[in-house]
């Protein structure tokens, strides 16, 4: 038999509609994770409803490609904007994906406060040593990025106009427990890490993907964009998915 095309999305309103478009559907749960197994164009598609943030993400990722070896992964859904020039309804393809939360700070003493904006980025895969202390630190002062699957990036790129509310960009997706809504922050992040959007889930699906070797690409469509006044607008979880049918149906052609 194919392998599937696994189609990841964290909230009911990310995921439900992609797995409605498929054909004899049969439904698994393992832990917070819910798959749906079926086909779209006679081809094997997981869609896999992932439950929201960086652990679900982990968890669902790791069970989903040992239970279904996936192909490809696509990790999609909604995100807010870091980049004043996107607007809500944009879509960004993750051309680089960076866990956005992950922090060594500076060392103050004792009522000398907190300040975020001085955080030093963290990278957990740097060595299998302590990331604090001792050898380790320098290597661990950096920030990883997971790349987007080149082929997967280019064939997404080249549908832009089949999506019609918005852009289609390449860019860099920050991940991390959070909701930001401090500007300063947000622009910190984007000058910093160079993060067009933030959510929570793209860079764990990614850092997993990578791991087992399966090629990867996260979809990310504006919901929100606070540096702009973008307003949130929960109808675009759909458009992302009506966006991403249209890259598996041309994935799926091109086999
Ligand atoms: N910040 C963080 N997560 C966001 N999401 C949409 N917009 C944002 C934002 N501005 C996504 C996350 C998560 C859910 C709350 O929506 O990926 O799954």
């Amino acid at each position: 038999p194919l392998a599937p095309i696994m189609i990841q999305g964290p909230m009911p309103i990310e995921a439900e509609y992609f797995a409605s478009l498929l054909t004899d559907v049969r439904v698994e749960h393992s832990g917070n994770a819910t798959f749906y197994l079926g086909t779209l164009n006679g081809h094997p598609i997981v869609v896999a409803k992932t439950g929201k943030g960086l652990e679900n993400t982990a968890a669902a990722t790791a069970i989903g490609i040992s239970r279904y070896q996936p192909r490809i992964i696509i990790n999609q859904g909604t995100s807010g904007g870091h980049d004043p020039k996107l607007k809500v309804g944009d879509i960004v393809l993750g051309e680089k994906s960076v866990n956005a939360s992950n922090f060594k700070t500076p060392k103050l003493e004792a009522g000398e406060g907190s300040r975020p904006l001085t955080w030093i980025p963290m990278d957990l895969m740097a060595s299998e040593g302590s990331a604090g202390e001792g050898d380790s630190a320098t290597d661990a002062e950096k920030i990883r990025f997971y790349a987007g699957d080149e082929t997967l990036l280019e064939l997404a790129m080249s549908l832009s106009k089949e999506h019609k509310t918005g852009n289609v960009v390449k860019g860099t997706i920050g991940s991390g427990n959070f909701w930001n809504n401090e500007i300063d922050r947000i622009t910190w992040l984007h000058k910093n890490l160079g993060t067009s959007v933030e959510e929570m889930e793209s860079a764990s699906a990614a850092q997993i993907a990578h791991a087992y070797g399966v090629p990867f690409l996260g979809i990310r469509i504006l919901s929100n964009n606070i540096t702009n006044h973008g307003e949130y607008n929960p109808e675009t979880a759909e458009a992302c998915q009506v966006f991403v049918k249209t890259v598996v149906e041309a994935y799926i052609a091109s086999l």
